[in-house]
């Protein structure tokens, strides 16, 4: 599926192949919200390629999953912050795919610390994984997608970002980065058939917050937990041509937990 919009100058063209010909890679598929959006994208026909860093029973289970019901994936173990595992891991998928039509980034850390207490290297680790893990990613596929004249790429933040908790200095950082970086992306290349936007989930029950979860309880301010699949719906739907009109934006998804929290009055 093909679309042009005249622009002025601009002649703006965004191509969309189809679902079962479209090549995704997703950072930190194995598990939680990325287990959620490869296995909802597999559904949908596209070819997966799930990145993990440690734990490779659990990206074996996701492909088991999504092979079992006749999906194309593949997995890979790749640090995103290292540079030349990266770039590898890219130039693999061209080979081996032909291409890269998808990048979901949505591998992350958190290891929260008041300011005070957080050390230069849990700091520098945190960014490194969350925003720096973005940019090599992005770095690394742009060539290609540029060359074939499309691409999509789909960041995951966090409302963190906007309303950090005690201890969230550095993943508050790193995500808001990501946030800034996405829009970069969509000014650099957006007029070059390429799409970049932000997802920006609230809180949602993986194995990231399961501490939270244990200690809070659920819905204690009244607004639910979210699931791995209230975030990966919306992703499906940013990559989808339904969302072609949607470019360098950070869709919130988080029950409303933002607009809803406790008003000082
Ligand atoms: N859960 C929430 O409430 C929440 C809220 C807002 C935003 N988010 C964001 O949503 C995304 C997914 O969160 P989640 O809760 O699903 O996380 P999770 O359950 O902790 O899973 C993290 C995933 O990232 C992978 N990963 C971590 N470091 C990596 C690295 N250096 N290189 C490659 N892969 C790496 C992990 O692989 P291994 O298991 O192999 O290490 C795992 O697959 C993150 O960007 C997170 O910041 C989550």
């Amino acid at each position: 599926m093909g679309q042009q919009i005249d622009d002025g100058d601009d002649m703006l063209t965004t191509s969309y192949k189809e679902d079962k010909d479209c090549v995704a890679i997703v950072t930190g598929g194995s598990r939680g919200i990325g287990a959620a959006i490869s296995k909802r994208l597999a559904k949908r026909g596209m070819v997966l390629n799930i990145l993990y860093e440690r734990d490779a029973r659990a990206a074996e289970q996701v492909a088991e999953m999504i092979s079992s019901e006749e999906g194309k994936v593949t997995t890979h173990q790749v640090d995103v912050s290292s540079e030349a595992e990266v770039n590898s891991l890219v130039e693999d998928v061209i080979a081996s795919a032909g291409g890269i039509d998808l990048l979901i980034n949505n591998a992350a850390i958190s290891d929260d610390h008041l300011i005070m207490m957080t050390t230069l290297q849990e700091w520098e680790r945190v960014l490194k994984v969350n925003i720096t893990g973005t940019f090599l990613m992005t770095r690394a596929v742009l060539p290609y997608m540029l060359d074939q004249g499309h691409g999509n790429i789909i960041n995951i933040s966090s409302n963190s970002a906007r309303i950090p908790g005690p201890g969230q200095a550095a993943y508050a950082a790193s995500k808001g980065a990501v946030e800034s970086f996405t829009r970069a992306v969509a000014m650099e290349v957006g007029r070059k058939g390429i799409r970049a936007n932000t997802v920006a989930p609230g809180k949602i029950m993986t194995d990231m917050t399961r501490n939270l979860v244990d200690k809070l309880g659920a819905g204690t301010d009244g607004s639910r937990w979210g699931t791995p699949d209230d975030i990966a719906a919306v992703v499906s739907f940013l990559a989808s041509a339904e969302a072609d009109y949607v470019q360098g934006q950070v869709i919130t998804v988080d029950g409303g937990r933002l607009v809803m929290r406790p008003h000082p009055r």
